[in-house]
């Protein structure tokens, strides 16, 4: 059974997780509107299914918060006090940086992943758990995606 206290842990967890991944959708839709070059239409068709994943997990992570009887972070100014994720910012960046951004935002939030499911399991949360290995496996295919379109 799990105790309050390791439940606790738990939300805090996937509170990190749902502010990296919705700090991250709002990059890849940027990405998406903004991105120029002779590969825009393979690039915004990428980015766009990016964040539209990205905003479904979202829902998903916090839908798995309120099942913990927990209430979710539902602002940006939560998100943004939450996230390890840098904003892209105002600077216009070519295809390349975007690329690159996303792959090491990719990668480092696969890692925050398998570190919160880490604390699930040391909540004995065995479903949370199966839920953020899983969300971490999609985000190293991602990964592999946008190292491959580096080259
Ligand atoms: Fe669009």
């Amino acid at each position: 059974m799990t105790s309050k206290t390791t439940s606790a842990k738990t939300v805090k967890a996937l509170e990190g997780v749902l502010a990296d991944t919705y700090v991250l959708a709002v990059k890849a839709h940027g990405f998406h509107w903004n991105v120029v070059g002779s590969d825009f239409v393979a690039l915004h068709g990428f980015f766009g299914d990016q964040y539209e994943a990205l905003f479904e997990a979202a829902d998903d992570i916090a839908e798995r918060i309120r099942a913990l009887g927990s209430p979710a972070p539902a602002s940006l100014a939560a998100f943004l006090k939450l996230t390890r994720v840098k904003e892209a910012g105002d600077k216009p960046l070519d295809a390349k940086a975007m690329i690159k951004q996303l792959l090491a935002d990719n990668e480092q939030l696969s890692a925050a992943l398998l570190k919160a499911a880490e604390v699930a399991d040391s909540a004995e949360d065995a479903v949370t758990e199966d839920f953020l290995v899983g969300r971490a496996e999609w985000h190293d295919k991602q990964a592999w995606m946008l190292r491959s379109l580096l080259g």
